[in-house]
């Protein structure tokens, strides 16, 4: 029997052609997310679903699909999105994408680094405007990256890469998480772990790289907030819920941080208005992993997922919970 495989949004050519050796596609295509309920409608049937960060998998929409589920590739490496233990119950596989998208996401947030502290996007807004300018010593000075600390919180694959291109900048890490990383790592990024508040204080910038869990939604709230230096500038690429977008819009209309580059939103496609009206923050449409080369192993890397396991084989990337 042919098995059915539903793409809920559509992937790069390569990955197309590894899941229709593996079965029958269909992919939905649409410009826009599904809705719950389309998405619903959409899996009726599927053997395998390739999901996207935006389509929210739980228990209904393996019910929705039949006990014929087999597994859900998520193309992100994050799975917020997906109700792991819902799904586990469906005997479902749940597969994401880690490693293929570090390089991507660790360039971005270097980039957002650069461009708040560097006040690019107030400098094209500048020119773009029109406005009368000319160079003079105190015109639109930034603060440099060198001899600063970069505090991360999260250091696994996409911290460590941040890190290392900080050092690059000759900036000190520091880092807090859950437990303290090998220390053939903290060696080789000279890394001091930190308690999380230690880190808030200590860091002239603040990085986050964890997931979206329980225990991370809102981690940086008016309470993190009000740790961290005037002139600190938080810098996130992880999931916007991770920081309190209100609190952190109050913190830097009223001066309590230097400013904020944010990739991630806590209800996108939205943005906060009060963010949108300050100079000081670099915004980015959640680009981090937004490059031909890694859209494209990351679908193929879902692809092969669920290829692996509607041909009997173990995962590559399995989500252990
Ligand atoms: P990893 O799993 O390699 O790293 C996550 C790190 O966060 C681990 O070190 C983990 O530690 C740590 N962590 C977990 N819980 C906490 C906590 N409560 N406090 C502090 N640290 C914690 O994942 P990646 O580095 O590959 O990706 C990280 C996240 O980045 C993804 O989950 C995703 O949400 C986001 N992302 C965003 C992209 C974008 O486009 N903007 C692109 C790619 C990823 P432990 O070992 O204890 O679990
Ligand atoms: C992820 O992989 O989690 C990102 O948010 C999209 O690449």
């Amino acid at each position: 029997m042919d098995r059915r495989i539903v793409v809920t949004r559509t992937v790069p050519e390569l990955a197309l052609e590894i899941l229709r050796a593996a079965g029958e596609v269909v992919v939905c295509g649409q410009d826009r997310p599904l809705t719950a309920d389309e998405l619903k409608e959409a899996v009726r049937g599927a053997h395998g679903v390739v999901a996207m960060l935006h389509d929210r998998v739980d228990g209904s929409v393996a019910e929705a699909a039949g006990p014929q589920l087999e597994v859900v590739a998520n193309v992100a490496v994050g799975y917020d999105n997906i109700d792991v233990e819902a799904l586990a119950r469906h005997r479902v596989v749940v597969t994401n994408t880690p490693g293929v998208l570090v390089d991507a996401t660790a360039d971005l947030a270097l980039g957002l680094l650069l461009a708040v502290t560097r006040r690019l996007g107030e400098g094209e807004r500048l020119l773009r405007a029109r406005e009368p300018w000319t160079f003079h010593l105190g015109f639109m000075l930034g603060t440099g990256l060198q001899g600063k600390t970069l505090g991360i919180i999260g250091l696994g694959q996409i911290g460590q890469a941040v890190a290392r291109r900080a050092r690059a900048f000759g900036m000190r890490i520091a880092y807090t998480g859950r437990r303290r990383a090998d220390a053939a790592v903290e060696a080789e990024l000279d890394a001091r772990f930190l308690g999380q508040d230690e880190l808030l204080r200590d860091s002239d910038m603040v990085s986050v790289h964890c997931p979206l869990t329980e225990q991370t939604r809102h981690l940086i709230d008016e309470r993190a907030l009000r740790l961290m230096k005037p002139t600190a500038v938080l810098v996130n690429t992880s999931r916007g819920p991770v920081v309190d977008e209100k609190a952190l819009a109050s913190a830097l209309r009223e001066g309590r941080i230097g400013g904020a580059a944010l990739d991630v939103f806590e209800h996108e496609p939205d943005v906060d208005p009060g963010l949108l009206e300050l100079d000081n923050v670099a915004l980015a449409p959640h680009l981090g992993s937004a490059t031909i080369e890694t859209r494209t192993a990351m679908a193929e890397l879902a692809a092969r997922n669920v290829a692996a396991v509607l041909g009997g084989k173990p995962p590559v990337t399995p989500v252990t919970g």
